[in-house]
């Protein structure tokens, strides 16, 4: 476990940023690579060296905003930034994912989405596919309402719309399964006893859209399926997202991401975990159950504007300052 500290706007997510980056091939809170780029210059490159059970591992990712990314691995040129999330497996929680908690149906369809691509990556391209599916069925729903085209261009879509979609509900319920075990065992030891996820929603099927069409018509969109769909976080039958305290906000979406960690440790390479401002808002009592969860196994890197903050030994403690890291 490595301990990054520096006094405020020193550098530590910019630091964790570029470590995503490097990894997953995009940030975590900037929407273009052009926030990515120093001030002033024209492109920017993350380039890594590690290991991933014992073998070695250098990244290099060229971000030129206008132009598309330049990933290499280990040499070799990748196609995609999925190439080389099909490698490496980074975790990763900052302030902002307490969204996924605090926030609406989609910022949790967003992030389950993507523990789906990590947990199953043959299936990590479905809920974009389904997403395009539902886009091009409403288009063609607009169509037909103005006229341009006859009821029946809209049955392909409905039909690839109801495929794609019940094998998206099997796939973000066994997504949820997986999870469960590993989040509650991870939210209990941080204080948030009965922590439970559930799905909401089933499947829709092709008649059910049929029945529906006169209302999907008029809005020119189509208003049942798994985009839009509910995951369920709560403890002791509380939702949290309306009833956590902050500090019960912040515990469940660290138990999402260590319990996320455990089931990839179980099956593979434990992920690089990457905790940015964790501490905050934890008393003393989580803090040590957090550093006691992230001392097995896999590299974690935790934030804190103090080092005395976590009540661990780290294993390195790196001190930020504008422009450069030290080892402390
Ligand atoms: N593209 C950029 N080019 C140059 N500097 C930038 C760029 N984007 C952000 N910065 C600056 O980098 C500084 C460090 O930001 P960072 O978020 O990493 O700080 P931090 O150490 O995490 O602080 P805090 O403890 O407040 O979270 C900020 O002052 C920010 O304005
Ligand atoms: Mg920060």
């Amino acid at each position: 476990m490595v301990l990054v500290s520096g006094a405020n706007g020193a550098g530590k997510t910019n630091l964790l940023e570029a470590l995503h980056v490097g990894t997953q091939g995009f940030s975590p809170r900037a929407r273009s690579d052009a926030y990515l780029v120093r001030f002033g210059e024209s492109s920017g490159r993350v380039a890594l060296e590690g290991t991933r059970a014992d073998v070695g591992i250098e990244v290099d990712v060229v971000l030129a905003p206008g132009d598309t990314r330049r990933l290499r691995l280990n040499g070799d040129t990748l196609r995609s930034a999925e190439e080389l999330r099909a490698r490496l497996q980074t975790l990763v929680f900052t302030p902002d994912r307490l969204g996924v908690v605090k926030g609406g149906p989609a910022a949790r369809r967003a992030y389950f989405d993507r523990s789906l691509g990590r947990l199953f990556p043959s299936r990590a391209q479905l809920p974009g596919e389904y997403g395009t599916a539902v886009g091009q069925r409403n288009a063609a729903l607009r169509r037909v309402s103005a006229g341009l085209a006859s009821p029946d261009a809209l049955r392909p879509w409905t039909e690839r719309v109801t495929e794609l979609g019940s094998t998206l509900v099997v796939a973000r319920q066994e997504t949820l399964a997986l999870l469960s075990p590993s989040f509650e065992h991870a939210a209990a030891s941080l204080g948030l006893p009965e922590a439970t996820l559930a799905y909401e929603g089933d499947a829709v099927t092709s008649e059910q859209l049929q029945a529906r069409l006169a209302r999907d018509l008029e809005r020119g969109a189509t208003g049942a399926g798994p985009h839009l769909h509910e995951i369920r976080i709560e403890a002791g039958r509380r939702d949290l997202r309306s009833y956590g305290s902050q500090g019960e906000q912040r515990v469940a979406v660290l138990a999402l991401v260590l319990g996320e960690k455990a089931v990839i440790s179980e099956r593979s390479v434990p992920p690089l975990l990457l905790l940015d401002d964790v501490l905050s808002e934890l008393d003393g009592d989580r803090r040590r159950a957090l550093g006691e969860l992230i001392s097995d196994g896999g590299q974690t890197i935790v934030t804190a504007t103090a080092a005395a903050a976590l009540p661990v030994e780290p294993s390195q403690s790196l001190f930020v300052t504008p422009g450069a890291v030290v080892v402390a």
